[in-house]
């Protein structure tokens, strides 16, 4: 998939003693990182929320799930806890400046695949225009800089969307800047855009069976 330059960095080192500052994750404490998996990343999108997450799901175990901030603001206001999903999915959460997660992209074995679902428009344009700057956005890039493909569940992707509040349903009209970047993502590479849950799992189930055909060719 790609290069990687054992020599030059094998594994991330460091030294820092203090418990305030980020620490490079040690993929040998982790007993179950055995199989490559999905990087999940959600964003604070309550527009394709519970679809994402049930989707999410079905991959389990091997699928990890990386927040926004906004994520784990919006995730209470539809009644998901963060609580509630560690102790199904393992969660990584935004709170490094310089998302250190992102550094399990490297050991090629791990991730196979980043998915962002939902998207909220916020993170569509971010990705559209090369910006990382939150959890996902700098998974989606790194990946795309490694060539890991990536799905991106875009939520403004139609004229008029439904979508449920924490109170009710309500209509929204999404401006043509939305929809804009919603075309300029797509010609992102290495990524592939999907606007509905059930495109979303289709694209699942393609890379699912790429990466099966792969581990065969290469057994
Ligand atoms: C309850 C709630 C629901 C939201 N739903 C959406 C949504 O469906 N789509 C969207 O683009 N933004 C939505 N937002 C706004 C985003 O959370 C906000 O733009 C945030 O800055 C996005 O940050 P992120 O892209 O880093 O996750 C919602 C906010 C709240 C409080």
């Amino acid at each position: 998939m790609y290069r990687k330059l054992n020599n030059l960095a094998a594994r991330p080192t460091m030294t820092m003693t203090t418990d305030t500052r980020p620490r490079a994750y040690d993929a040998d404490a982790d007993a179950d990182a055995t199989s490559a998996r999905f990087a999940w990343a959600i964003t604070g999108s309550g527009h394709g929320l519970a679809e994402s997450l049930d989707i999410a799901a079905t991959l389990l175990p091997y699928v990890d799930l990386f927040l926004s901030r906004a994520a784990e603001e919006v995730l209470p206001l539809y009644r998901i806890e963060l609580a509630q999903l560690k102790q199904r999915f393992r969660v990584f959460r935004d709170n490094s400046a310089s998302a250190v997660p992102v550094g399990m992209l490297y050991d090629e074995t791990r991730y196979h695949t980043v998915v962002v679902a939902p998207a909220t428009s916020n993170t569509v344009a971010k990705c559209a225009f090369g910006i990382s700057d939150t959890l996902p956005t700098n998974m989606f890039a790194q990946a795309g800089k490694l060539g890991i493909p990536g799905i991106v569940f875009a939520c403004d992707t139609q004229p008029v969307v439904i979508t449920k509040s924490p109170l009710d349903w309500v209509e929204l009209r999404p401006r043509n800047i939305e929809l804009d970047n919603v075309e300029r993502l797509r010609q992102i590479d290495h990524s592939r855009v999907v606007c509905s849950p059930a495109e979303l799992r289709a694209a699942l189930d393609a890379r699912l069976a790429e990466t099966r055909m792969s581990s065969c060719a290469s057994a």
